[in-house]
């Protein structure tokens, strides 16, 4: 695989980033078709390339400069903040102060308006011949291995029972980037080898997912606008893609489709230790609509631009998951669940020892399996597709227990 992309690289990355940069002025700059401004397209290329001529090559582009003028007044005052929350006096019975809340609201909901970010790395032909299925994985710039794993394994592009099948990767940028030096580089140049890096100019935190939730589904209405079905997931899970192709096969790709496993009735946690914590002043009804948990979900591409537009109109929400729920509330699109995307299985080992055993016919029916290592991703991939393999029985596994708060309505199953 590697040697077939060796020969084509040097000939179509030329190609590909000159499209890119040209597609990138455009996208950021409410210019004419044809108006070539020579400035602006050597700061893209910068961009692009990550060149440490000045400062900080990215922020040289003066595309949706409002925004980032906004953006950066909100990281100066959050800089503020910060200090005052170092300089701020203990308690004085001398009692240490209540551990801060893991995450400014504040200065969240002061923020929320902005929302558009410059994308720094495309791939604009990745749609090129309108793929049959769009696997998006949500990763993190240093997760190269795991990158790597989804490329060689479950995330494989092309041909899959005869449907075309393409693969990009959603990143931000990296928080700490004293963790990856050169990231930039490493970025541009895993694009021109793989063709499958998105990369978005805003700080890549769990808070900032639904950022990426909202731009991806931008880049689908720009870059991506035929695709017939989406997978969206995560970066370490097990999807078994033939499961997939084969539950979508008979679905009307230009109708609603939304699969995966939805959480109902779902209350917000109000207790400031968990990592889900969500204050009354950021959201405040009891419950939170129908959406889509664990690793993975499913939807046509139909639904995707649906979304998109309703996502523009949905305040920024920090739990990604749930914003995308409220965006489906909005277009009234009911979210189907499906036994195979229930999130089980390796994540939690202590509460279901038993299910530590790796038995492939039990995840052979599955769609998505959540929380994997790379190695378990690895050989999840080998085992399933051991010629060798047998199984008594095709039918789905009983399922050994349930997470209580759980419900399910409507039709469980929809596959
Ligand atoms: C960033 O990464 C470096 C190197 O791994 C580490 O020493 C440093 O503590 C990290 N900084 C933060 C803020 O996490
Ligand atoms: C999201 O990204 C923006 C732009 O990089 C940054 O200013 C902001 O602090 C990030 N927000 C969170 C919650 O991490």
């Amino acid at each position: 695989m590697r040697v077939r992309l060796k020969g084509d690289v040097i000939c179509t990355v030329v190609i590909l980033l000159l499209l890119c940069v040209l597609l990138y002025t455009q996208y950021g700059f409410p210019v004419t078709l044809g108006v070539w401004s020579p400035g602006r397209s050597a700061a893209s290329f910068r961009a692009l390339l990550g060149t440490q001529g000045e400062s900080r090559g990215m922020e040289l582009t003066n595309s949706v400069f409002k925004d980032r003028l906004k953006c950066q007044q909100a990281e100066e005052e959050e800089e503020r903040e910060k200090v005052m929350e170092r300089e701020r006096p203990t308690h004085p019975t001398g009692a240490v102060v209540l551990t801060r809340p893991p995450f400014d609201f504040q200065l969240y909901l002061r923020n929320k308006d902005c929302r558009d970010f410059e994308l720094l790395l495309n791939q604009p032909k990745k749609c090129s011949g309108d793929p049959f299925l769009l696997i998006a994985v949500k990763s993190l710039a240093d997760e190269f291995d795991k990158r790597q794993v989804v490329r060689h394994t479950w995330g494989r592009e092309g041909l899959l029972g005869g449907l075309q099948v393409r693969t990009v990767f959603l990143l931000g940028i990296p928080k700490n980037q004293s963790a990856l030096p050169l990231w930039d580089r490493l970025l541009s140049y895993e694009s021109r080898a793989f063709g499958d890096i998105l990369l978005w100019g805003f700080v890549d935190t769990f808070f900032n997912l639904t950022l990426k939730e909202t731009h991806f589904l931008k880049w689908v209405d720009t870059f991506c606008p035929n695709v017939k079905f989406i997978f969206k997931g995560d970066g370490d899970v097990y999807v078994n893609v033939d499961n997939i192709l084969e539950l979508l096969q008979d679905r009307e790709a230009d109708g609603d489709v939304f699969i995966g496993d939805i959480i109902f009735h779902a209350q917000p946690i109000r207790s400031r230790a968990s990592k889900y914590y969500i204050p009354e002043i950021v959201y405040g009804q009891g419950i939170y609509p129908a959406y889509a948990g664990g690793g993975g979900f499913v939807m046509s591409g139909f639904t995707a631009r649906k979304l998109h537009r309703a996502c523009k109109e949905v305040e920024l929400f920090p739990i990604d998951d749930v914003f995308m729920g409220m965006c489906l509330l909005r277009v009234g699109v009911q979210p189907s669940p499906h036994e195979g995307f229930r999130t089980f299985g390796i994540v939690r080992p202590s509460a279901a020892p038993h299910l530590q055993v790796f038995d492939p016919c039990f995840y052979r029916e599955l769609m998505v399996v959540h929380s994997l290592t790379v190695p378990q991703i690895w050989l999840m991939w080998k085992l399933l597709h051991d010629p060798e393999l047998r199984c008594h029985t095709k039918v789905a596994p009983v399922l050994p227990f349930t997470w209580g708060r759980r419900k399910a309505k409507g039709n469980t199953h929809t596959g």
